[in-house]
């Protein structure tokens, strides 16, 4: 097709013009969010407890004379995209003059309430980890990357796993571990307490790369009948406290795995590639207690949705995001059901069971 013929009309060759634009420049709307997340600006307009007017939020911010009109425009593409919601303030600013001026006043909107500094739900950790230079650099490698041999662009790049760089650069193992803990707090509200029958009649449950232990805790606080052990790198629980029924064990999990009733798997089988989520599978089926006995895996990861429709777009795009983090970062991917049946089959499981849970998350029980 010759683009410049008039097979193609103009309508169309703009629409096209604009996904590339819109594509290209995107990166500004993760960006603008930064800024206004290192600003503080959500816990400015929680702490003041009402909506905020501009002029308020600009005092606040102690931003420079010569850039307060930045913050109109920073907030406006913020609300455009539904961080924050703004709404007219008419204020009288001349009672002589009977002048009316219009100010905007900005309130939070679920999504920046996450974003605040405390709670246990918050999404910040996550958020920024994302966007740190460690782990936004390799994708600048990843077509070099694709015609080399190297294992990920992240080891490329830097020279070392995924696990070694966050573990050698405290900022970021810093937001990654609070960035896990957070989505923890989230998963044992949903899982936890609202899928208790999952967790009823264990007596013993490993969660393998557990991190600092949230979900971990949960099941031995819901559950005190269940003996529940941490298995995670050194480094992540060095510095954790068990209680009566919970305890941390550093190692890893291509070694050995404690032998249970029950194995809980979080956020682990997407970042290992076919290969070694099947090692990891295999370790379980060992680890785990016979089909007589109730022995199973619980595995909490994402199921690819295919063909979405019109109202799972959104969650089928995120996927693919999550799916190409791991093809930069680790050896990883996400899976859709037919690939998690055959590594549970070549494991030596028997049948699972998949319940989606919340967002593009599923709940899968795995069974010998
Ligand atoms: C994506 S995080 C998930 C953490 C936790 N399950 C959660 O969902 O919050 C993956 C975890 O696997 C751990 N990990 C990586 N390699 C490991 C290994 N060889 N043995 C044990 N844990 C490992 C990491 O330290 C990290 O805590």
């Amino acid at each position: 097709m010759d683009i410049m013929s008039n097979e193609v009309s103009a309508n169309e060759l703009l629409q096209a013009h604009e996904l590339i634009w819109s594509c290209s420049i995107s990166f500004i709307k993760p960006m603008s969010l930064k800024c206004a997340v290192e600003l503080g600006i959500p816990d400015i307009i929680n702490n003041h407890g009402q909506p905020i007017t501009l002029s308020n939020l600009i005092s606040a911010l102690h931003i420079h004379p010569s850039k307060t009109h930045c913050i109109y425009r920073l907030m406006r593409i913020l609300v455009h995209f539904g961080f924050f919601t703004a709404t007219q303030k008419v204020a009288m600013v001349d009672h002589e003059l009977q002048q009316d001026d219009k100010e905007e006043e900005y309130s939070l909107t679920l999504a920046s309430r996450l974003l605040l500094k405390d709670g246990p739900l918050r999404a910040t950790p996550f958020f920024l980890v994302q966007l740190d230079p460690l782990l936004v650099t390799p994708w600048h490698s990843l077509s070099t990357w694709l015609q080399n041999s190297d294992r990920t662009p992240f080891e490329m790049v830097h020279g070392k796993t995924f696990w070694d760089g966050v573990g050698d650069e405290p900022r970021v193992k810093y937001l990654f571990t609070e960035a896990m803990a957070s989505d923890s707090h989230l998963m044992a509200k949903i899982v936890v307490e609202g899928c208790k029958h999952v967790f009823e009649g264990l007596t013993s449950l490993v969660d393998i790369g557990g991190g600092t232990g949230i979900m971990a805790k949960a099941i031995a606080k819901n559950f005190p009948n269940i003996n529940c052990t941490v298995l995670d790198l050194p480094y992540v629980v060095e510095n954790s406290q068990g209680t009566k029924n919970l305890n941390f064990i550093g190692g890893d999990m291509f070694e050995a795995i404690p032998p249970a009733n029950a194995i809980l798997l979080k956020w682990i089988l997407h970042d290992w590639s076919d290969e070694e989520a099947l090692m990891i599978l295999k370790r379980c089926r060992e680890a785990i207690w016979s089909k007589e006995k109730g022995g199973k895996v619980i595995i909490i990861e994402k199921v690819l949705i295919e063909n979405p429709e019109i109202d799972k777009k959104s969650a089928a795009e995120t996927q693919l995001y999550f799916d190409m983090l791991m093809m930069v970062n680790l050896t990883g991917r996400e899976r859709n059901k037919r690939e998690w049946e055959n590594l549970f089959l070549a494991a030596g499981f028997s049948h699972f069971k998949i319940t989606p849970i919340a967002g593009v998350r599923s709940l899968l029980e795995v069974y010998p």
